[in-house]
């Protein structure tokens, strides 16, 4: 086959944090129907396409060593998913840069396969619709679709069914990137398992309705925010990795407005006054011990940004 030697195109996706999220019941497709508020953060993982005889992966970036680089990652099966869809070869050599922790329940795998569609998108001139390629973004993950629009969103479904939120301010977080990473799957397996046991109702009770965390969010209400975080994975995620405790108690006692465990976890995200607090509850924290790394990051952030190419 005879490769065509394009001009490389960069393509960065943000991470993400769930304000709200809410576990309905687990559907007959295995997947578990959600309520959540995403707000995209501003760690952003960047995927450049360029021309190579094979489709082959790189990583650099924190905990590269990690990531798989075979047709597992995300951004192997976008570039073909694309390719095939414009019926071009797949010849592409496919970077990841990663800023987002790995594992951590903030959409780092998704943030790459979004980037990835809309790198390769461009890079072969496929011309593919917005709804075409968030089609292939749900393929790909349920995160993924979340990780291409960016903002803030209210999701149904697996996640994927969203709607735009106004939200008035912008949040500063301090996020505490665990030692070790939790599998999503073992974290949803985790909370039926918990959910099935007798007064699961009373000793978990379930975070409802994001009406109010809404409105905070439109009016730029700050401590009805805080007051109104919340997940019904987190009591999953302590479970299966009960040192979090300690981090969740950590951030409190550092000064955060807030902490939850962020998704499936293992990060947890504390949310703070503004970026002068973040700053500060982020040195205690580090001083704390009581996790891997720890970063700073704000959002709401735009999603899927395909770079200028110089030319
Ligand atoms: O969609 P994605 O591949 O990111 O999901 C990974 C796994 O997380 C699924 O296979 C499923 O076990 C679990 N999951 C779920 N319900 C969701 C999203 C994910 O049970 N809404």
């Amino acid at each position: 086959m005879l490769t065509v030697v394009r001009p490389p195109v960069s393509a960065s996706a943000p991470g993400k944090v769930n304000l709200h999220l809410g576990v309905d019941g687990l559907r007959g497709d295995g997947y578990h129907e959600l309520t959540t508020v995403f707000c995209a953060l501003s760690l952003r993982d960047t995927v450049t396409v360029s021309t190579s005889d094979t489709l082959r992966v790189t990583v650099s970036g924190e905990g590269a060593e990690q990531i798989p680089t075979d047709h597992t990652n995300l951004v192997w099966k976008a570039a073909e998913m694309v390719a095939e869809a414009c019926g071009a070869y797949p010849g592409v050599a496919l970077h990841i840069d990663k800023n987002i922790p790995v594992a951590g329940g903030m959409a780092g795998g998704s943030a790459d396969g979004a980037a990835a569609l809309f790198a390769c998108n461009e890079y072969f001139h496929a011309g593919l619709e917005r709804q075409t390629l968030l089609d292939m973004a749900l393929e790909l993950g349920s995160d993924v679709p979340f990780c291409v629009m960016g903002g803030s969103a209210l999701g149904h479904g697996r996640g994927e069914q969203l709607l735009p939120v106004l939200h008035r301010t912008t949040l500063h977080w301090v996020l505490a990137i665990a030692h070790r990473g939790l599998s999503t799957p073992a974290v949803f397996r985790e909370y039926d398992r918990l959910a099935a046991r007798p007064h699961a109702h009373t000793t978990n009770p379930p975070i409802g309705s994001p009406d109010v965390l809404l409105q905070a969010l439109a009016g730029g209400d700050l401590p009805t925010i805080a007051a109104t975080l919340g997940n019904d994975l987190q009591a999953a995620a302590l479970s299966l990795y009960p040192e979090l405790r300690y981090t969740l108690r950590a951030g409190q006692e550092a000064g955060a407005l807030a902490g939850l465990v962020s998704g499936s976890g293992p990060t947890c995200a504390f949310l703070c006054e503004d970026a002068n607090s973040a700053l500060a509850v982020s040195a205690e924290l580090a001083g704390a011990g009581v996790c891997r790394m720890v970063r700073t990051a704000s959002g709401p952030v735009p999603g899927v940004t395909v770079e200028e190419q110089a030319n």
